[in-house]
């Protein structure tokens, strides 16, 4: 039912604040005088110790579960000392790469069907390696052959574009690194931190969906363009490659996320005064290092579009046809769950503006189940 919406993907990138919700429900302890605050998987309290002896994280998906996963390596990486290394399923099968039994690997699918991520999954489990689940189709076959795992209660997702599920993967996998890294007394600050931005996202979930009218125009802008890029780093690199997904996938765009870092190393030589250009620029470690990416990019007279934390205009806009994205500012782990918004909503209009099916883009199926 799609209620007073046009289509499913926009109700399901709309109810992002309900989504979340009940993906963080039951699972945050708040805390008080003698209880400090908390994260607890009920699906992985029997696994958490053999997870903290591991020797490796192995996070692995396609598609936009990838680019979850990616999102929240960052923090998993920092709370848990653990290396994180990311496979996309497809690629680990063709290498056949090395797998260990001192391994956790984490299975990211919305659909649990996927059959490159079941398949990659029969293969690490033939390996020896503990195997996570971050699923939201319970009862489907990710869920069910994996040792343990986390349902990420997004509710049923019907767009073939994945949007609320996105967003609740990267909420799951926070509270799978808060769960892994909570016995050390040394980041309880950190963790503390975070868990207060867990309860507060859904209102700044809230807030980000505001843009919807100015996303609308920008599409209107970019509606006849051929090509579009998206830059992003650190925490937001994931967003960069999650936009441009979102965008090729429905507006049938050309469009290419790209890690900033790489930026001199070859994707420069295609600015010019035509090819616009996202640039994800919110206050992160990074920061710095994306507003001289800004300063270049403006120099080359790249056309920009930049995302920044309100207030910040000031500090990333080198020129007056900067076009600017306005979020609010969140703990920079959760970050990517507020900046990934605006581009679902940017991905939506341009593909309704250029007249294209919304919730079933051609040649492509909900969940893939043959390789
Ligand atoms: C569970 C119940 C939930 C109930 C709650 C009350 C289910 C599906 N969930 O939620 O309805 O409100 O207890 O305490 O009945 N699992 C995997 N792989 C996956 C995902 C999950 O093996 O990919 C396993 C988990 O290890 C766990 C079970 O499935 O054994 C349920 O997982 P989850 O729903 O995340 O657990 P709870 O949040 O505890
Ligand atoms: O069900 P899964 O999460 O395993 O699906 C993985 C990909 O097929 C999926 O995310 C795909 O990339 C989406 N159409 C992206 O919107």
């Amino acid at each position: 039912n799609k209620g007073s919406f046009e289509h499913y993907m926009q109700k399901e990138i709309h109810e992002q604040p309900e989504s979340l919700t009940t993906t963080m429900r039951g699972r945050l302890i708040r805390g008080g005088s003698s209880k400090g605050k908390n994260v607890l998987l009920g699906g992985l309290k029997d696994h958490l110790m053999s997870i903290r002896r591991s020797r490796r994280f192995l996070f692995i998906g396609c598609g936009t579960s990838y680019n979850a996963a990616l999102a929240a390596r960052p923090i998993l990486e920092e709370l848990s000392g653990i290396p994180v290394t990311m496979e996309i399923a497809s690629d680990l099968l063709d290498r056949r790469g090395p797998v260990y039994r001192e391994d956790t690997a984490v299975f990211v699918s919305q659909s649990g069907e996927t059959a490159d991520t079941l398949n990659a999954l029969e293969y690490a489990l033939d390996n020896g390696a503990l195997c996570v689940g971050i699923t939201n189709a319970v009862g489907s076959a990710i869920a069910r052959k994996t040792h343990c795992g986390v349902h990420i209660n997004a509710g049923c997702e019907i767009g073939v574009a994945s949007t609320k599920a996105y967003t609740s993967q990267i909420v799951a996998m926070a509270m799978l690194a808060l769960a892994i890294g909570g016995d050390t007394i040394s980041n309880q600050a950190r963790r503390d931190a975070i868990i207060d931005g867990l309860f507060d996202l859904p209102n700044k979930v809230r807030e980000v969906l505001k843009l919807d009218q100015e996303m609308k125009d920008l599409a209107e802008q970019l509606v006849a363009e051929q090509s579009l890029l998206m830059f992003g780093r650190g925490y937001n690199y994931a967003t960069a490659l999650e936009g441009a997904l979102k965008v090729k996938e429905v507006a049938l765009m050309h469009t290419e996320g790209m890690l900033a870092g790489e930026m001199k190393h070859g994707p420069l030589a295609l600015v010019d005064e035509n090819l616009p250009i996202v640039v994800i620029a919110t206050r992160d470690s990074c920061f710095s290092k994306q507003q001289s990416v800004i300063q270049q990019l403006h120099a080359r007279k790249g056309r920009l579009i930049v995302m920044c934390n309100r207030g910040d205009a000031a500090s990333v806009c080198p020129g007056e046809a900067t076009r600017l994205i306005e979020v609010p500012q969140v703990e920079d782990c959760l970050q990517p769950v507020i900046n990934i918004v605006p581009l679902q909503l940017l991905a939506y209009h341009l593909t309704v503006l250029r007249g294209y099916n919304v919730d079933q883009p051609r040649n492509l199926a909900k969940s893939v189940t043959t390789e």
